[in-house]
């Protein structure tokens, strides 16, 4: 087996932060986007996303032979909040040298440019190889969204994990119904249990510990104590789910990536989307986002979090997670409105948990945009190595597996929930989990 040098130059999909005056200042969008936030935190019908004028230009189908929705069409769903409480026993990276409880935007800058420069060094410098035990307590706010009509027996439980810069909204983005993926997969019958990370959305909001809680081992165990309670308690839709689909983007894909890798048994089958085996544009990436205390960026719906939260409210984050003119301004307003931090634990620790997952043996599709900045440098569709493209490449990540498939959207960044494809790219992964049989 080769040695894998992954996400040297770190992995990260920075808080999607657009300047808002670069875009238009329109009120469906305002609507839409309080309707959205509210649906976070209540009721039975989250999923109502409104319908809002689309403004995109250039948006041509890229393939007449995707259906727009299942059969069920993308009303038929409905979405129950539920709080699970998970108790972790982690293995830590042991930062050190490093202001734990940073609120300081010089220092948070400092720390940037030296590991994006030099993360030799800084690795060195701050990153004992000691591990550090750390275990704590927190509660992760998620919704159980089901199939009104029509729910499939037997079906994988598709757990969706978002990234750096959203919350499980992503995975409900109410711009339009066609561009939220729990409609998607309840229009073919599928139910999904939606969640947000640690330190976003409703869930747990650590104040201390910028990098010893809030950092990527932390949530990898607490993935994996999700996935187990999912699987042996009937706490979610009231039964214990036998096989699950774990459907990551980026940040939340590397997370799938490390636990098919050390606990493979939880996973059935494994969609990664914004994600590849290449770190090599994640430095420049990060440098352009030029993060900053989340407190201080204007035009959020909530940017109450403390010191330790950074984000981004560069104009060029519509660059890194789209692909203009490909895009809609009016969704890209919304994410933007929606965005959620991270920390800088959280950034320098994730290039630890990636692995090759050489026990995992379930069925892998690797789906990126065409365009994606943080992974493929915008050419996902260049050749690598002997595989065709970056997203194939990911294969090397998964030699056990039965059944590698990958799929580049056009037209499309990072982002793909984001994306007006996103329908079309969501229609591919629901292909791929309806043709493995989960
Ligand atoms: C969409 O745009 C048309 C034409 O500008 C307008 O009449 C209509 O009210 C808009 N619909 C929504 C939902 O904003
Ligand atoms: C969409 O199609 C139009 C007309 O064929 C073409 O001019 C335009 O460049 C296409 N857009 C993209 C993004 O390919
Ligand atoms: C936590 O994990 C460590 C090993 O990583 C183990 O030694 C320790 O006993 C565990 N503690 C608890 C309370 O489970
Ligand atoms: C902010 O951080 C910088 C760099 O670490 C440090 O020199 C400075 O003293 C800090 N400022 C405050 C107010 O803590
Ligand atoms: C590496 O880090 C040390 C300690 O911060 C610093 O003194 C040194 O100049 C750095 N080396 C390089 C090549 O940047
Ligand atoms: C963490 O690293 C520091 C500095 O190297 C060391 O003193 C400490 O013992 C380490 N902690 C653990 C749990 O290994
Ligand atoms: C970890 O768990 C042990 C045993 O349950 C407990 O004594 C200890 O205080 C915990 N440490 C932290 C940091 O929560
Ligand atoms: C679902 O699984 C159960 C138990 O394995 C089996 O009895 C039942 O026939 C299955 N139902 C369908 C629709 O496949
Ligand atoms: C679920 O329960 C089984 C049987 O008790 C046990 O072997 C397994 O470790 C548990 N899995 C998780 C993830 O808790
Ligand atoms: C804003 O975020 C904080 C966490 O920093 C949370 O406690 C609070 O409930 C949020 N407020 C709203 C209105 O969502
Ligand atoms: C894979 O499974 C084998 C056999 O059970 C085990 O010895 C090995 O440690 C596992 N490898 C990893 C990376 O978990
Ligand atoms: C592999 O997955 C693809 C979907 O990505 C599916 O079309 C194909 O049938 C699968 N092959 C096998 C042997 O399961």
């Amino acid at each position: 087996m080769k040695s894998f040098s992954l996400f040297s130059a770190a992995t990260l999909a920075l808080a999607f932060a657009p300047s808002a005056f670069s875009l238009p200042q329109a009120s469906p969008v305002a609507s839409s986007s309080s309707s959205a936030s509210s649906s976070a935190s209540a009721s039975a019908s989250s999923a109502t996303g409104t319908s809002a004028n689309s403004t995109v230009s250039n948006v041509n189908s890229t393939s007449a032979n995707v259906p727009a929705a299942g059969p069920y069409g993308l009303d038929n769903v409905r979405c129950d909040p539920i709080t699970l409480t998970t108790k972790i026993n982690s293995s830590n990276v042991n930062f050190t040298n490093v202001d734990d409880n940073y609120n300081n935007d010089t220092y948070i800058l400092q720390e940037i440019l030296e590991y994006t420069t030099d993360q030799t060094n800084w690795t060195a410098n701050h990153m004992s190889k000691e591990k550090q035990p750390f275990n704590a307590t927190y509660d992760i706010s998620g919704h159980y969204c089901t199939p009104i009509q029509n729910a499939k027996q037997n079906s994988s439980l598709l757990f969706a994990v978002h990234g750096i810069g959203f919350d499980s909204k992503y995975w409900d983005f109410s711009y339009s119904k066609n561009y939220s993926f729990v409609r998607h997969a309840a229009s073919h019958g599928y139910s999904s249990f939606i969640f947000d990370r640690l330190g976003c959305g409703n869930s747990s909001i650590p104040k201390t510990g910028g990098f010893s809680a809030l950092q990527a081992p932390t949530e990898v165990a607490i993935v994996q104590n999700l996935l187990g309670q999912l699987r042996n308690t009937t706490v979610v839709g009231n039964k214990k789910f036998d096989k699950i689909t774990y459907i990551g983007h980026s940040y939340g894909s590397v997370l799938g990536n490390a636990v098919s890798a050390t606990t493979p048994q939880l996973i059935d089958n494994l969609v990664l989307t914004g994600f590849s085996a290449n770190s090599s544009y994640n430095a420049n990436f990060a440098q352009a986002g030029a993060l900053q205390k989340f407190s201080e960026i204007q035009g959020l719906t909530n940017n109450t979090q403390p010191g330790i939260y950074i984000g981004s409210n560069n104009v060029s984050a519509v660059q890194l997670f789209l692909d203009p003119p490909n895009y809609s301004q009016q969704a890209a307003l919304l994410g933007f409105q929606q965005s959620q931090p991270l920390t800088l634990g959280q950034f320098f620790s994730l290039s630890t948990v990636s692995a090759p997952a050489m026990n995992y043996t379930g069925p892998v599709f690797v789906v990126d945009g065409e365009r994606d900045f943080p992974f493929c440098g915008r050419q996902c569709n260049a050749a690598s190595g002997n595989y065709s493209n970056m997203a194939a490449a990911s294969q090397q990540l998964f030699p056990a597996t039965k059944n590698f498939t990958s799929y580049l959207q056009p037209y499309t960044g990072h982002a793909i929930s984001l994306s007006p494809y996103s329908g079309e790219a969501y229609e591919r992964v629901l292909a791929q989990i309806i043709a493995t049989g989960n």
